[in-house]
């Protein structure tokens, strides 16, 4: 998936970074990944240590992480894929509210995309209540309808906006494509909660951090993947069709140093791996200054290439340089 800030391309800088300061086995470890977003980087230390506990704040997250992290043995799901593949669109409130021709005029997904997405949606529900699919088949086919819908997204990239125009990749037919996940002997936690009420009921030995680096808050650009996952009713707001969203104190300038300290006072990691860069709210030196209270400070960094969505030429991207920071903090 498309994500602001995935850590993707980041995984083995990160993953080198803490096997360089905690250990090269990390086999025995319990690894948090507070701020999980699409689960990238709990997934990457997933096969490598003793359990993963994974949390986001947003319901599409925590889908994704119920499905990437939590589930861990082989799953009987061949079936049903298969017969949700065989289905044929029908209207519902995604194709009536955010869908080419549909009521609410919201161009998010081609006429055709919307009504599979009602009906896949809406058959992976019906499944549930009438028990033929457990959780963990549930949230499986619940991240690959995800992830598969994103894919025919008529975005530039996130869904703060569409596009005025059905763009090439969005006619394209949603095919639902299993979002296959590591198996392991053990067993992974995962939670949708703040970061800082979590922080106060969970220990474990290396605690990784992502927060928002800016004010673009997650539940207001990725809103429809809440309204897909959730496929609740509500009164969508305005041209967008926004529905009521969770506002992070980690991208409010007022509201993210205090957070930030909270969370490290409250943290019961030895190591900290804090994710951050130089176009974030908070400058290096003050995170410095703060991490280096509660113990050890050090401070790797990568140059590394992000791309921006160019909005004037539909999902085109311009290069963007930054450089990414990994904050570490071992705690006394
Ligand atoms: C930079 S993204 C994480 C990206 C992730 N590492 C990945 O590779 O996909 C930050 C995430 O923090 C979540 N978030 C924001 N505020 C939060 C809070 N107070 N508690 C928990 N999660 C929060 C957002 O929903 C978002 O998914």
């Amino acid at each position: 998936m498309n994500y602001i800030g995935s850590k993707h391309k980041l995984g083995d800088f990160i993953k080198s970074t803490v096997k360089g300061v905690v250990s090269e086995d990390l086999s025995q470890m319990v690894f948090c990944d507070l701020f999980a977003g699409t689960g990238r980087v709990g997934r990457n230390f997933k096969t490598s240590v003793k359990s993963v506990i994974a949390n986001d704040v947003e319901y599409y997250s925590y889908v994704l992480l119920k499905n990437y992290i939590e589930n861990y043995q082989q799953l009987d799901i061949e079936y049903f894929l298969s017969e949700l593949n065989k289905l044929k669109g029908e209207p519902g409130f995604i194709s009536e509210q955010y869908s080419e021709n549909g009521k609410g005029n919201r161009l998010y997904f081609s006429e055709g995309n919307g009504r599979k997405i009602d009906a896949i949606r809406r058959k992976i529900e019906s499944w549930r209540l009438s028990e033929q699919i457990l959780e963990d088949q549930y949230f499986y086919l619940l991240a690959s309808l995800l992830e598969s819908a994103d894919k025919v997204a008529n975005t530039a990239s996130v869904y703060g906006a569409f596009l005025k125009k059905v763009k090439l990749s969005a006619r394209k037919e949603l095919k639902l494509k299993p979002a296959k996940f590591e198996f392991t002997e053990n067993s992974h936690k995962v939670f949708q909660q703040d970061a800082n009420l979590l922080i106060k009921e969970i220990k474990g030995d290396i605690l990784y951090l992502d927060p928002p680096y800016n004010a673009r808050q997650y539940g207001a650009n990725y809103h429809i993947l809440n309204t897909i996952a959730k496929y609740d009713t509500f009164a969508p707001q305005g041209k967008t069709g926004l529905r009521d969203y969770y506002r992070s104190n980690y991208c409010k300038r007022g509201g993210v140093v205090n957070s930030f300290k909270d969370l490290l006072e409250n943290a019961n990691f030895r190591y900290i791996f804090f994710s951050y860069n130089n176009e974030g709210l908070l400058p290096s030196e003050e995170i410095k200054k703060i991490m280096s209270c509660f113990g050890k400070y050090d401070l790797v960094t990568k140059n590394y290439q992000r791309f921006k969505a160019d909005k004037s030429k539909n999902r085109n991207h311009t290069a963007n340089k930054t450089i990414e920071y990994l904050h570490i903090l071992e705690k006394i």
